[in-house]
């Protein structure tokens, strides 16, 4: 008999109503439109308003609902969920606890995965070990991050990089050979404490007037640091995994990159000798959404996958973590999903206006 393997056999997302563009932002910090998209790339970003809703368990669970719908699964049948997040609702209950909650899985368990930028591949690698071992066969991967509840928006240095966002795959065993997750390299180095944190908030440094006062409950980066680890780390994980499975350029039909800065990725696109045409970009409308990154791509782009398609995901975060992985897409791509407002939107189709009034319709329907 075929060996077990985990395969996506479904893509939900979501991204918040409120649109923060360069010109906005500008007013907030001083920055401009054209030093964003030269350093960046980001021209917009969704932010998670408090009217609207909060918590990386609001996305998720928006994302969930809408995976469910698309893949018609019965919620009862699915027996895990894992979430890929840096931006936990609470210490505890996990996010993941929320989710199931506010979905009415019951007969799912849940946890939360922190693993900073990296948190997707994690949490993609721990499902497929779940299914593998035949432990589960349907469960929920989900990443995404509710990153303006950490930014500090008196920092020019790191506010316009960041967005909220969440988006999920569903996995579930297969005999079938030549679909799933094939392989992931996955490493931390323990080094990146001084270059990218929170200072604040945890056991070492518990919240206080003071902790408040000095502003260390905000995400602190040093950038080019950051800049070089990521494109070194993500371009050798790449090329490891490549190799390791006998992969020519030719062969991958798309790199999936963290979605950190657009130089990063056409840095790392270069390095590993790939056409950017191959690479997922969607930083210039999402920004930075952490562990969202790589999930919210698949989900803009699912309509172009075919089954067969060899995708080499790749991210880097916080500790440092980084890693890569290469899965082999399981069905041809969902072309209702092609005409959905987020695209028209990115095409210049429609403007930001028709864009809310849009969802909201498809929400209220
Ligand atoms: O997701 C986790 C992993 N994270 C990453 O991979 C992020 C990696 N780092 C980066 O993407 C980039 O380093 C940044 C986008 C964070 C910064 O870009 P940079 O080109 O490395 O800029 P820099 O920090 O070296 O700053 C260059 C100049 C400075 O001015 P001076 O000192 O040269 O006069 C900054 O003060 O740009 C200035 N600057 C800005 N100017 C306008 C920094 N932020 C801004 C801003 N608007 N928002």
């Amino acid at each position: 008999m075929n060996k077990l393997n985990a395969v996506i056999t479904g893509v939900g997302g979501y991204v918040p109503d409120y649109i923060l563009d360069n010109e906005e932002m500008s007013r907030i910090v001083d920055t401009s439109d054209e030093w964003i998209m030269e350093r960046i790339g980001v021209k917009t970003r969704h932010i998670l308003k408090p009217e609207q809703g909060s918590g990386t368990s609001y996305l998720m669970t928006r994302a969930v609902k809408q995976l469910l719908q698309k893949t018609a699964v019965d919620p009862q049948t699915v027996e895990a969920v894992i979430c890929a997040t840096t931006t936990p609702d609470y210490h505890f209950p996990s996010t993941a606890s929320l989710v199931i909650g506010n979905i009415g899985l019951t007969n799912a368990f849940g946890f939360d995965m922190e693993a900073a930028c990296a948190g997707f591949l994690y949490a993609m690698e721990t499902g497929a070990a779940f299914i593998r071992s035949g432990r589960c066969r349907r469960i929920i991967v989900c990443g995404g991050d509710h990153m303006s509840s950490m930014v500090n928006y008196e920092d020019r240095n790191t506010c316009p990089i960041f967005g909220d966002g969440a988006a999920c795959v569903m996995m579930e065993a297969t005999t079938e050979e030549n679909v799933g997750l094939i392989d992931s390299y996955l490493r931390v180095d323990g080094q990146g404490y001084e270059n990218l944190h929170m200072a604040a908030g945890g056991s070492a440094c518990m919240p206080s007037h003071e902790t408040v006062d000095a502003r260390q409950h905000f995400v602190y980066q040093e950038g080019r640091p950051v800049f070089k680890h990521a494109v070194t780390k993500m371009s050798d994980a790449v090329e490891y995994v490549a190799k390791k499975n006998n992969l020519t350029n030719n062969d991958i039909a798309w790199v999936i990159p963290h979605q950190a800065n657009v130089r990063i990725e056409s840095a790392v696109a270069r390095r590993i000798g790939v056409d950017e045409e191959h690479v997922m970009i969607n930083i210039d409308h999402m920004a930075n959404t952490s562990g969202g990154t790589l999930p919210l791509c698949l989900w803009e782009y699912e309509p172009q996958l075919k089954k067969g398609d060899k995708l080499i995901f790749t991210a880097f975060g916080a500790g440092f973590t980084w890693g890569a992985s290469y899965l082999i897409w399981g069905y041809d791509g969902a072309p209702e999903a092609a005409k959905s407002p987020a695209n028209f939107y990115k095409e210049g189709k429609i403007s930001r206006e028709e864009w809310y009034a849009m969802r909201r319709k498809a929400e209220n329907a």
